[in-house]
């Protein structure tokens, strides 16, 4: 292998974010892999729409399988977002034989078991360290650092959205129409909002985290959610006349009865870090038997830091074509859990 090019899917907030990442340490990439990494496609809606990049607009394209079906494109990079057409996208990719990264917390929380097994069975690789936590290196940590504990707990915040609005409201006296429409301006929420402050994204970040955290397959439907609607007026300020903050949280337990997961806001004493998670930045507690307690903290959106993690991605995907070993999967669910959480 002389080179490895990406066929990249989507040039948006996190698909730019990418190609600047690329461009920007294209000599340090070179250096680490031994072989350069290029753009070599990209998929968009809009192909005649302006960008400001450094990729030629020759290689803007409407057209899906000129992407995977080019047989040079040795990566697919799906940050195009949706269902349909990414989990099209996806699965295309991987019955070509191509490996896949992507930043969709919405596919990987509905499909991803299925698409991990997809990816199994073709022999590629299938990463997703950008669909929770932004630039926060989470999905890693639990498959590889913490792999060896038996983690008890997570709990956090993992919506960069709804944090953001809540910061705006409290300390800047915004509404909270206002800092939604600032946190959509800075690129931060979902093409659909309602997303983020219904709780639905989060609640996917948690059944993403939870089944890698107690090895089984948590689906969305497993999660209970409550959203931003469901603050009553007047408890932020109770919550501020108290000394607690609001907060949207998640938790996900273990214990002899099985696991309990949820996303709802909560109060959290000013005293508590997680009380001082400003803005879109998300942080997450893991709990573990040997490890005990461990923090996990940094930007939860945005292009550069969401995109650092779709380029770690794409570097650990490139040194396994590199090894020839892309898509030994190591990390298949071992465990069924009752649920116990009530989403009724
Ligand atoms: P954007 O809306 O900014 O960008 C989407 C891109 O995909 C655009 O370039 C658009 O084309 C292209 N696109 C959309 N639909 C299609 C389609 N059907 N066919 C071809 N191209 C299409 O999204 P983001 O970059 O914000 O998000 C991308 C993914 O990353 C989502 O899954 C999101 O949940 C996830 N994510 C986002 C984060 C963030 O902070 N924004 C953080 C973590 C994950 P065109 O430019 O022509 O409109
Ligand atoms: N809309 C998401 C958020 C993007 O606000 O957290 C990052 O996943």
């Amino acid at each position: 292998i002389k080179e490895i090019n990406i066929g990249l899917l989507g040039f948006g907030v996190v698909g730019g974010g990418v190609a600047e990442i690329l461009h920007r340490h294209q000599e340090d990439l070179s250096h680490k892999l031994g072989v350069p990494v290029k753009i070599k496609k990209v998929l968009v809606k809009d192909a005649t729409k302006k960008r400001e990049t450094e990729l030629s607009p020759n290689i803007f394209t409407t057209d899906l399988d000129e992407v995977i079906g080019d047989p040079g494109i040795d990566l697919i990079v799906e940050v195009i977002g949706g269902t349909s057409e990414a989990k099209q996208a996806i699965e295309k990719s991987l019955r070509a034989g191509k490996g896949v990264v992507t930043a969709n917390k919405d596919v990987m929380a509905q499909f991803g078991h299925d698409l991990l097994k997809l990816a199994d069975e073709h022999k590629c690789d299938l990463f997703y360290e950008a669909s929770v936590g932004g630039g926060i290196p989470l999905i890693r940590t639990l498959e590889d650092g913490l792999a060896s504990d038996r983690i008890r707990a997570l709990t956090g915040i993992v919506n960069g959205t709804t944090n953001f609005i809540l910061t705006k409201m409290k300390h800047e006296n915004k509404t909270y129409e206002e800092a939604l429409a600032e946190a959509t301006e800075l690129g931060y929420a979902e093409a659909d909002p309602s997303a983020d402050v219904d709780g639905i994204d989060a609640a996917r970040k948690m059944a993403i985290l939870a089944s890698l955290a107690f090895s089984t397959e948590v689906r969305l439907e497993d999660v209970f959610v409550r959203g931003l609607k469901d603050i009553q007026d007047g408890d932020l300020a109770l919550a501020e006349q108290f000394g607690f903050t609001v907060k949207m949280a998640g938790s996900a337990k273990k214990d002899d009865d099985g696991i309990e997961i949820s996303v709802e806001p909560v109060f959290i004493q000013n005293s508590h870090p997680l009380a001082s998670v400003n803005n879109e930045f998300n942080a997450v507690y893991v709990y573990g038997d040997t490890v005990g307690e461990t923090m996990f903290y940094g930007p939860g959106a945005g292009s550069l830091p969401t995109a650092t993690s779709v380029t770690g991605d794409i570097v650990a995907a490139c040194r396994n074509l590199l090894l020839g070993v892309n898509g030994k999967r190591l990390h298949a669910p071992q465990f069924a859990y009752k649920v116990k959480s009530d989403n009724q």
